[in-house]
């Protein structure tokens, strides 16, 4: 009797078994087209990343389109944790220099990917006069003031303002409110900058600014690059092409002298591609430059195309921006060590920062940062990605 009921019990539960699994294989099945239609879609995950020493929480996240191109963005600092993107085999790779974790970005790091501001890049002596009145800035380069100051806009905690996804489209816009007087810099500056990852393998920043009394903005992102992977050597076997004819050279301290002077001839044309090592050892220090751009600025244009032959990554920057900084890492010394246990030694980064020329507040024959209570900034820039 017992062996029958035995029997019966291990004849039932094989037959339940049978079923279900049947069941689950038939809706797996059925639930693979959905799927897959699902991961082609956008999509944003977001995750703790940690916490300041004063106990803001940090998020991450992560926006993936669905060719797999994966970009991380950080509220500290609006920060650019990572970019992962295929090679010409199909290889992913995070092509920006960074840290694994929140730690890193807390330390006394080069920039890595983060927006600076109230001012990008250098103000001589760190001091401006604007409307009659000298402001004085924190200087943090020597005599000079470099990147919004000793706590610039990338060792802030930004408001995540919203966080969405369409059809085509991925987008984290992130804000951050400047104080009046905060680094030296005059007016309460309401700024945001949106990220957006598209179905087309293009990451756009947006950057928006409005002031309650006149002050000057240039805001930038200061992402290092390496088309072969982060970590995987120097960069300078990659192919640059800048479209300008001209450059604004500088003195000892980085600062514009003032001139505009054409590249042709001289170990600063990239009018063709050419590769970032090839004359590197004739500029002194080697290049951190801005570039003036052929389209002056105001529309969005071709400013930049980068390719690295091994993988065969291409990155082409759009801007608005009338400048670009070429900086080919080089105070980038073994110092540091980042993702995946990767040393950073010099060259192992580029970085092209979409900005108006540096000094400009001391500079009127250049392009003007200031704005006023009632004007917009508003600036864009767009990185697109594909391999050859
Ligand atoms: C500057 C470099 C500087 C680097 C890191 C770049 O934008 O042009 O001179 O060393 O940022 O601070």
């Amino acid at each position: 009797m017992r062996t029958r009921v035995l029997l019966n019990l291990t004849l039932a539960l094989t037959l339940t078994a049978v079923i279900l699994f049947g069941c689950e294989k038939k809706e797996a099945g059925a639930a693979e087209k959905p799927e897959s239609k699902e991961k082609k879609k956008m999509s944003i995950t977001k995750e703790s990343f940690g916490q300041t020493p004063d106990k803001q929480t940090v998020v991450l996240y992560t926006l993936t389109n669905p060719n797999g191109i994966k970009a991380k963005i950080t509220n500290y600092g609006a920060t650019l944790v990572s970019l992962e993107t295929p090679d010409k085999n199909g290889n992913f790779a995070d092509i920006v220099l960074g840290f694994d974790t929140f730690d890193g970005y807390l330390t006394d790091h080069p920039y890595f990917g983060v927006i600076v501001g109230r001012y990008a890049n250098r103000i001589g002596k760190g001091k401006f006069v604007l409307e009659g009145v000298e402001y004085k800035l924190a200087t943090n380069n020597g005599a000079n003031h470099l990147h919004g100051g000793i706590k610039g806009f990338d060792k802030v905690v930004w408001k995540v303002e919203d966080v969405k996804t369409t059809d085509d489209t991925a987008s984290v816009k992130l804000s951050y409110l400047s104080k009046d007087g905060e680094e030296g810099y005059p007016g309460n500056l309401n700024c945001s900058v949106k990220y957006t990852l598209t179905k087309d393998n293009e990451l756009k920043i947006e950057y928006e600014a409005q002031t309650d009394k006149t002050t000057i903005v240039n805001l930038t992102n200061h992402a290092y690059w390496n088309l072969a992977g982060q970590g995987n050597g120097d960069i300078l076997g990659h192919e640059l092409m800048l479209n300008a004819d001209k450059y604004t050279p500088v003195d000892e301290g980085l600062i514009p002298t003032g001139e505009i002077k054409e590249v042709k001839g001289s170990p600063m044309d990239f009018t063709k591609l050419m590769t970032i090592g090839s004359r590197i050892s004739q500029v002194t220090g080697g290049y951190d430059h801005n570039y003036v751009l052929n389209s002056g600025g105001g529309k969005l244009a071709l400013a930049a195309k980068v390719y690295e032959q091994t993988t065969g990554r291409v990155m082409e920057i759009y801007t608005t921006e009338p400048g670009i900084q070429f900086y080919s890492g080089n105070f980038l010394d073994g110092s540091i060590t980042g993702k995946s246990g990767k040393v950073y030694k010099k060259h192992y980064g580029f970085c092209l920062e979409t900005q108006h020329f540096p000094d400009s507040p001391n500079k009127p024959q250049f392009p003007s940062v200031v704005l006023k209570p009632g004007e917009k900034y508003q600036t864009a820039t767009v990185l697109k990605l594909s391999t050859k």
